[in-house]
């Protein structure tokens, strides 16, 4: 049976770091734009727990709520506005975004230095290279997790299982700079169960619900299922979670395991657009 890998506990004690710091700042509190597009019933719950998240520790929030046919020259100024305030330390754009507007021209637009998701490719570049920016939420939260938990990724053979933009893409460079073995599976993989059975840490980031079977994981894996769906009333993830826990050494459940930490990583990246970096060694398990 599997250490069950709990995002939940820690992105508790995680946020009562970040309020902690929050309260000690004299003046200014930071604060975060959130713009959501649309009525993506997922993107606005997504979007309304980030929102809640700031209150709980203090950073404001400042939401825009734009209608599905907004047209990217409006978003473009709205987040020039944003990029000049003095009020705004980070800009979140939720995606994914209407067809119609051009995502790329709008995730170029935020200022890297306010771009709290690092899709800009100003901070995708340093993730790449080697340089200090913002790490997407999603990766850093599965890198606190394991921090946490005391699971180290030097060397280790990993398999990321999706190669999305959110997750996959920036995954891979930061699982590369922490010293780990990478292959990246997508949907053009011929035998996807070749490379997730050599996996000593497998990472499944697809969104199909249940992709990921028993017999196409290695005994003692560390599974990490960034996936989230609703089947039925149900939240289920890319992993088979009630069989795999059998056989994995440590698995994230769904929901409860990366999706709180990709909120808590948000907070730090905010924290971190203020200007406070925030040491979090003392929290890792002993
Ligand atoms: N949609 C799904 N995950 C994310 C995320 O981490 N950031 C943004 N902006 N949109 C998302």
């Amino acid at each position: 049976m599997a250490i069950i890998l709990n995002g939940k506990e820690l992105s508790k004690k995680v946020k009562l770091r970040v309020k902690r710091e929050v309260e000690k700042i004299k003046g200014r509190k930071p604060g975060l734009a959130v713009i959501l597009v649309g009525e993506e019933p997922a993107s606005k719950i997504y979007v309304k727990n980030k929102i809640k998240s700031c209150r709980e520790v203090g950073i404001r929030s400042f939401p825009y709520f734009l209608p599905q046919n907004v047209k990217t020259y409006e978003l473009l100024e709205l987040i020039g506005e944003l990029n000049a305030s003095e009020e705004v330390d980070g800009i979140l754009v939720q995606l994914p975004l209407p067809e119609h507007i051009d995502k790329e021209e709008v995730i170029n637009s935020i200022s890297p230095q306010k771009d709290v998701d690092g899709f800009h490719p100003c901070n995708m570049g340093k993730l790449l290279g080697g340089g200090e920016g913002f790490v997407p939420c999603t990766p850093l939260g599965i890198k606190l997790l394991l921090d946490y938990y005391r699971i180290s990724l030097k060397g280790k053979d990993v398999v990321v299982v999706g190669a999305g933009f959110i997750v996959g893409r920036p995954l891979l460079a930061l699982l590369l700079r922490e010293g780990a073995t990478v292959s990246v599976c997508h949907i053009h993989t011929k035998d996807l169960k070749k490379y997730t059975k050599e996996a000593e840490v497998l990472i499944s980031a697809t969104g199909v619900p249940h992709l990921i079977k028993e017999d196409m994981v290695r005994e003692g894996a560390i599974v990490i299922d960034v996936g989230i769906r609703k089947v039925g009333d149900r939240i289920v993830g890319d992993v088979d979670f009630e069989r795999v826990k059998e056989k994995a050494r440590a698995i994230t459940p769904v929901p409860g395991g990366v999706g709180p930490m990709t909120v808590s990583a948000l907070l730090l990246n905010t924290l971190k657009a203020y200007g406070i970096n925030l040491e979090l060694k003392e929290l890792w398990h002993t």
